[in-house]
């Protein structure tokens, strides 16, 4: 059985895979309306990819026969400058996902919660893996540069990653 406070603390997170969920889909939107296909692809593949995430927090609560509840998800930004600023918000949000997550250990530790505590352990791993990700990307944009033709190549390249993660 959960305890209250790791009840409270999955639902936390269960909001914020879903919130991630929606800035990657809006992230899609706005590299769609630029031109940048394969960018609008990737991120559409993540915002997937994090509900995922949200569904395996959800099924574990009901596994555990605690009852998932949805909060309220804020407005994901939907206006950028650069694809560049796009990654920098990603990279930037995927380490406060992991401050989450390791928030969420912190607490099935706390309360000497070991199977939460093993059930997360596979998202230490995941967030180590899309830092690295993002971190990977933004590096390779930084390379290329952002003004006039290297947006295609920028677009090119991301479009390596497309799939890549299914794939895994
Ligand atoms: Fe579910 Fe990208 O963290």
């Amino acid at each position: 059985m959960l305890s209250e406070k790791m009840v409270s603390k999955l639902n936390d997170q269960i909001g914020v895979e879903f919130f991630s969920s929606n800035i990657y889909l809006q992230m899609s939107a706005w590299c769609d309306s630029q031109g940048l296909e394969n960018c609008a692809s990737f991120f559409r593949e993540h915002a997937t990819e994090e509900m995922t995430h949200m569904h395996k927090i959800f099924d574990y609560m009901c596994e555990k026969g605690a009852m998932p509840v949805i909060g309220e998800l804020a407005k994901p930004k939907d206006n950028y400058a650069t694809i560049h600023d796009v990654f920098e918000e990603a990279y930037e949000h995927e380490k406060f996902v992991t401050s989450t997550i390791n928030d969420l250990v912190s607490v099935a530790y706390e309360e000497k919660d070991w199977a939460t505590f093993n059930y997360l352990q596979w998202f230490v791993a995941e967030q180590v893996e899309e830092e690295a990700l993002f971190g990977k990307v933004l590096d390779k944009i930084k390379l290329i540069g952002t003004g006039g033709e290297s947006l295609y190549f920028i677009d090119q390249e991301i479009g390596t990653l497309v799939g890549a993660e299914a794939e895994a």
